[in-house]
């Protein structure tokens, strides 16, 4: 019947057959065809057991849980020993249990309480649920969520210190069978895909710190990148990450995350030398290109479906200063704008990997002004675009909005970019693929004018961009000389042509406006596609931190990826504890 096995490695976490964990050294043996095993943890034991019963014995329900925890599946402790057909016998406890979530949710969230106090825990009633649950800023809270589309109900808001505390959650998550999710930076629109009706949100915004070691820095998950790069230029240092400063460190990285150095180092994700993650059974692991690596891989673009990824550690290189800023433009420039943009992405991207160019069109409904909003990079000390950037620069900027181009710290440029930054607006985020052609830009720009300016530019709080973001052969490379990624691109090697990213961004004040123009984008992004197929340079990738819920971007990967996407999970995940009580999120099945 079932073989246990323990094996005691000392760590954070004991290794059975299915899952361990842990020193740098050890990694997660292949999955055996039988499950079971016994996961032993390093750290002080909390009877889990006797946890639930108080909770339950709280909340009136003794037994609910308790009395279903099979009598060989041990929760104690500093052991954990899971049998497939136990949490089978508990999965089927759920099933039977009417109107179960709410209630499982209520003894998980109680049980979370007792261990970790309300001080991490705050359960619906209470003062920190909606300062936690939220999306306003306020004095208090930075807010969790960007977007008014993502606020949901869970049973309560978890702030965990550390990653103990999610080990502990995650165990008793586990046992439960309790739904729930994590937010980092919360800058995902897509309803419910950080957030979680009857269950427990994890929110890790007091996972702060960074490290500053030899040519990296390791980089907690509740970290935003605003505050990254603030560290980051204190001590001359520069890393791939997020363009804005509010957004979030742990979705751009597990989305991809395009960056001000893309064009030289790839995606951000393929700059991680190691992330820790607490996986579905408590285990607190490493991932990097020596221990699990096949998870390291995967987390480069795989998003949220193998474990709660707790700190980053960023390969991090000199920085003397950078020559960037904004250009705006107004709409009589768009006729040479356009042309810049494909230049810039079928050579100047390649022939100068040190730039970066940030090219969106945005419509400010309430002015009712057409605007090219821009913002040019350039990793030299000095006051100079160089070649690649020239065309674009050399394009008058609009009368009265002066350039903010200038040599400045790496880190000043992000939290320009972020101080435009809006919350609490309704929002949406969704982006198609395609090669670069300057036929195909001209003509996005004029499908998206007419068909979404045009008709809703001037509902309340209407702002809409459309943007076009390069990803050069070069970009590719970086990639695989780093171990290669989740993405994809590496499946067609023989490629040269540089792929754009179109990206359109939406936000309006009213949910009553909701179903129109979400309709209306359905239906451009749908003739922008087919305009795209139709001129022979469409291109299947979706970029998951763009991505509309239903374009299933992990899928866009192609099927190589998606194989070994899958294979991860089934490996780090046997249970799909991750596929199947995360309701949101991209997933790989
Ligand atoms: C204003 C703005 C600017 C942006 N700029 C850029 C840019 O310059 N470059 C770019 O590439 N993208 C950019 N994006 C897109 C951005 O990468 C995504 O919105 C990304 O999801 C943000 O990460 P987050 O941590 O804030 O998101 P969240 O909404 O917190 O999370 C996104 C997803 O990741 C999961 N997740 C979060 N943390 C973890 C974790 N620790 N472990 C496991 N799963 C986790 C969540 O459950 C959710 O499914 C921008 C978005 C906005 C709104
Ligand atoms: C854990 O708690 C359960 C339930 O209260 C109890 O039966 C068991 O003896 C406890 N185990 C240990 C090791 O304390
Ligand atoms: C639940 O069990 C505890 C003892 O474990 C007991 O004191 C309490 O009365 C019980 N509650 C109910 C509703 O049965
Ligand atoms: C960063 O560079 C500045 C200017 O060259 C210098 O004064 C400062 O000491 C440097 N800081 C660190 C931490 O190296
Ligand atoms: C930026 O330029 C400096 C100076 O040339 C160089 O040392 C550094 O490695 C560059 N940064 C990156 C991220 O490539
Ligand atoms: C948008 O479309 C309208 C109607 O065709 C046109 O008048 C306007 O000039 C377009 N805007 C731009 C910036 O091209
Ligand atoms: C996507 O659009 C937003 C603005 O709406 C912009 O900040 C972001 O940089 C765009 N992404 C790319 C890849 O251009």
């Amino acid at each position: 019947m079932a073989r246990l096995s323990t094996i005691l490695v000392g760590l954070l976490c004991g290794l059975s057959h299915f899952s361990g964990v842990v020193a740098q050294t050890t990694t997660v043996a292949d999955p055996p065809s039988d499950l079971d095993g016994t996961v032993v943890m390093g750290f002080a034991g909390v009877n889990i057991t006797a946890v639930l019963a108080q909770a339950e014995n709280q909340l009136g329900v003794n037994g609910t849980v308790t009395d279903n925890i099979p009598t060989d599946y041990d929760v104690v402790g500093t052991t954990s020993t899971v049998k497939a057909r136990n949490l089978e016998a508990l999965k089927a406890l759920r099933e039977r249990t009417v109107n179960s979530k709410p209630l499982l949710g209520d003894i998980t969230c109680v049980a979370l309480k007792i261990v970790l106090g309300v001080a991490k825990v705050a359960l619906a009633g209470t003062a920190n649920y909606p300062l936690w649950n939220s999306y306003a800023s306020n004095s208090a809270n930075a807010g969790t969520f960007w977007s008014a589309t993502t606020l949901l109900t869970p049973t309560c808001v978890f702030k965990p210190a550390n990653a103990a505390d999610i080990s502990i959650a995650m165990r008793i998550i586990t046992i439960v069978g309790t739904d729930f999710n994590v937010v980092g930076g919360g800058h995902s629109a897509i309803k419910g895909w950080a957030n979680v009706d009857d269950g427990v949100l994890i929110v890790l915004s007091s996972l702060t710190g960074v490290n500053i070691k030899s040519g990296y820095a390791e980089v907690s998950a509740g970290m935003r990148w605003g505050d990254v790069f603030g560290i980051l230029d204190q001590n001359n240092l520069s890393a791939l990450g997020g363009r804005m400063s509010t957004v979030g460190v742990p979705g751009l990285i597990l989305g991809g995350g395009i960056s001000y150095f893309t064009n030289k180092w790839g995606f951000a994700t393929d700059q991680v030398k190691n992330f820790q993650v607490v996986l579905w059974s408590g285990c607190i692991i490493n991932a990097n290109s020596v221990d699990n690596a096949d998870l390291f891989r995967a987390l480069k673009g795989g998003s949220s479906n193998f474990g709660i990824v707790t700190r980053m550690d960023l390969y991090t290189w000199p920085s003397k200063g950078v020559y960037a800023g904004q250009l705006m433009y107004t709409k009589d420039q768009y006729a040479r704008l356009l042309p810049a943009i494909y230049n810039y992405h079928a050579t100047g991207a390649s022939a100068d990997v040190e730039t970066h160019l940030i090219s969106a069109f945005v419509y400010v409904g309430i002015a009712q002004l057409h605007l090219g909003a821009f913002t040019a990079f350039r990793n030299v000390s000095v006051p100079d675009g160089g070649v690649a950037l020239q065309e674009v620069l050399s394009i008058p900027t609009a009368a009265g909005i002066p350039s903010s181009l200038q040599v400045r710290s790496y880190g000043s440029m992000c939290k320009e970019l972020g101080a435009n930054d809006v919350t609490g607006q309704r929002q949406d985020m969704r982006d198609f693929t395609v090669y670069a052609n300057l036929d195909f830009f001209k003509k996005a720009f004029d499908i998206w004018n007419t068909t979404i300016v045009m008709k809703y530019g001037n509902i309340p709080g209407f702002q809409g961009t459309i943007a076009f973001h390069p990803i050069t052969k070069n970009a590719v490379a970086a990639g695989i000389a780093r171990g290669g990624n989740s993405l994809g691109f590496d499946a067609n090697p023989g490629n040269t042509k540089t792929i754009t990213i179109i990206n359109l961004t939406h936000q309006w004040s009213n949910a009553a406006d909701d179903t129109n123009i979400l309709a209306a984008l359905d239906a451009t992004l749908a003739q922008l596609i087919a305009y795209a197929k139709q001129i022979g340079v469409s291109h299947p990738y979706y970029y998951l931190n763009y991505a509309r819920k239903q374009d299933k971007p992990i899928q866009s990967y192609g099927s190589a990826s998606v194989a070994r996407l899958q294979a991860a999970a089934q490996k780090y995940d046997p249970f799909k504890i991750f596929q199947n009580q995360v309701p949101g999120g991209f997933k790989v099945y």
